[in-house]
């Protein structure tokens, strides 16, 4: 961009931002990344299995290392100069503590905006003005916007400025939650190996990930799951990885999400069976109703949510070696006298999220070989 075009730069009202936001995905991924690794994480499908490979070894990297006070202080140094602004103006718990969380581990300083009525937005202040403000005090943007596109309207409108920052999408509209699927994905990989240990497959337990040749399903509000919507996604970086989708008809996986599926040869079954479909599981993913995109007025309550809750009575129909997952928050779809059960690992996969989270944060600003190469000081 010349000096007279970023001075003439009108990203709201530039039709080229709408331009961009047609293409195909695959197009646009290169936009995200710098020096041949992703900047922006805006979307599931810019992971390919090396580099999910390599942030789940940075992320038990950074659990151990900060076992011992010394690793703590030494991991908390590494970022002490980056600060991160986290904009929350969609309601969230999980997403904002654990990035939150992972910032304080790596020593950044934070800033948060978690309601759209006590910033400038409130007095109209323009998309653009608002994310160029976070960065001039920040250098990274963790965002969790109510629209579809929002974190990747961010990040191109701060690339075309003159201060550009990363952009990490913690939630945007029912599109996309990658730094979700990421921790899904960490948290099916790691339970469902061991639980090949456990079942003495030791061999295929040390040849691959967990989630190879796994059967996992899908269930509950398909069609506005972000969380569900973004892990599919990441099924392309597995081996023979089979899916069943079991929602109610309204509430089926799109399109979108069933061509992605087939063009990448993943197999998948549909149903609104929920018994039938959770039988053979490897593991089962459980979702809410989404009511906070309907369309209208009471939309989701004329569904009928009741036959996709997870009983005891279901813990003895599946597999003992089936993982209960869940991204919370939940409602009844699981009932909380399962959170005794062994399989059910969605406080786990809660607690995963802050750790993962950390190593993608140090992933972004390059500092993985300080992590992967520490060494405590032998005393
Ligand atoms: N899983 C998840 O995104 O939870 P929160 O909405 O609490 O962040």
């Amino acid at each position: 961009m010349t000096e007279a075009e970023h001075v003439s730069f009108q990203p709201e009202t530039d039709r080229n931002w709408e331009a961009f936001y047609k293409q195909d995905v695959s197009a646009k991924i290169p936009s995200f990344s710098r020096d041949g690794r992703i900047y922006d994480c805006i979307y599931a499908q810019q992971f390919n299995r090396p580099l999910l490979d390599e942030l789940f070894t940075i992320t038990d990297k950074l659990r151990d290392i900060t076992k011992t006070v010394e690793g703590e202080d030494y991991v908390s140094s590494l970022l002490r100069n980056k600060r991160t602004m986290l904009w929350f103006t969609q309601p969230s718990t999980r997403t904002f503590l654990s990035f939150l969380n992972a910032c304080q581990i790596l020593g950044m300083n934070t800033s948060d905006i978690r309601d759209a009525k006590t910033s400038s937005e409130a007095k109209l202040e323009t998309f653009y003005d608002t994310v160029r403000t976070f960065s001039s005090y920040a250098d990274v943007l963790v965002m969790r916007h109510p629209e579809a596109g929002a974190a990747e309207k961010a990040a191109w409108t701060l690339k075309a400025g003159d201060r550009p920052i990363p952009v990490l999408n913690g939630g945007s509209g029912p599109d996309q939650h990658p730094t979700q699927a990421l921790l899904d994905v960490y948290t099916l990989d790691r339970y469902l190996q061991r639980n090949m240990k456990r079942n003495g497959d030791q061999a295929s337990a040390e040849r691959g990930s967990g989630i190879d040749g796994k059967k996992i399903a899908l269930v509950g509000d398909l069609k506005r799951g972000r969380t569900v919507r973004s892990l599919a996604y990441l099924m392309k970086n597995y081996w023979d990885v089979e899916l069943t989708l079991i929602a109610p008809e309204q509430f089926k996986m799109e399109s979108d999400i069933r061509g992605f599926l087939d063009k990448h040869g993943i197999p998948y079954h549909e149903t609104d069976n929920f018994e039938e479909g959770i039988r053979d599981a490897d593991a089962i993913y459980m979702t809410r109703v989404q009511d906070e995109h309907d369309a209208t007025k009471g939309e989701s309550a004329k569904v009928d949510y009741s036959g996709f809750g997870l009983k005891p009575k279901h813990m003895r129909m599946i597999k003992k070696s089936c993982i209960i997952m869940h991204p919370l928050p939940r409602r009844t779809e699981i009932d909380s006298e399962i959170d005794q059960d062994p399989r059910a690992v969605y406080w786990k996969q809660e607690r995963n999220g802050m750790w993962v989270r950390a190593a993608l944060m140090s992933y972004v600003f390059k500092k993985e070989g300080d992590i992967l190469g520490y060494n405590p000081v032998k005393k």
